[in-house]
């Protein structure tokens, strides 16, 4: 897999993907809830594709276990020099150890009814979130549901006025 890293503006690119996830979403009168505190300038680097590939793969299992008229929260923060992406649901959650859950093929429920269910969204979130030199974690929310966190470098965090006002120089 070869990343095509490119500076991208960190709140642009979660109203993208509030847009071109939430369809999804309101197909099954759920709602994506986006929450973050970054400014509009705020830019990371990173494979927008490939992340939003990530997301909507997380995004979709959470809708498999997500009643009518609940909410599907991804928040978006800086933590630790890291850059995350939290997805939490009101689901059933995990009913094994979530280390499993990012093996290939691997399915909690082996003869799920589910179609769409190939048990490789998470192992290919995984291969995506290690490209990138971060990780990604899943475990049980306070809810119940599920909650699955992924993070990658801030090294290369900045602002573009800066890098704008240092071209100028
Ligand atoms: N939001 C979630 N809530 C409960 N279980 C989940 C959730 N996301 C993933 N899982 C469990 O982890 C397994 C692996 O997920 P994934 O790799 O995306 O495969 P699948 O093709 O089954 O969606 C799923 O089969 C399911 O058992
Ligand atoms: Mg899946």
């Amino acid at each position: 897999m070869v990343l095509n890293i490119q500076e991208t503006r960190i709140v642009e690119f979660l109203s993208s993907i509030k847009k071109n996830i939430s369809c999804f979403c309101e197909d099954n009168n759920v709602i994506l809830k986006v929450s973050h505190s970054f400014k509009d300038k705020d830019c990371n680097y990173f494979d927008a594709f490939r992340i939003e590939e990530m997301l909507l793969n997380i995004v979709s299992n959470s809708l498999k276990y997500t009643k009518q008229d609940d909410e599907i929260l991804l928040e978006s923060f800086i933590k630790n020099n890291l850059l995350v992406f939290k997805v939490s649901d009101t689901g059933k959650g995990f009913k094994s150890q979530t280390d499993m859950i990012f093996n290939k093929y691997y399915k909690e429920n082996e003869n799920t009814s589910h179609k769409n269910s190939s048990g490789l969204g998470l192992y290919i979130c995984k291969l995506i979130a290690e490209k990138h030199n971060g990780n990604i974690n899943a475990y049980n929310n306070a809810q119940g549901g599920a909650t699955v966190e992924f993070s990658i470098p801030t090294d290369n965090i900045c602002n573009r006025t800066a890098i704008y006002s240092a071209n100028k120089n």
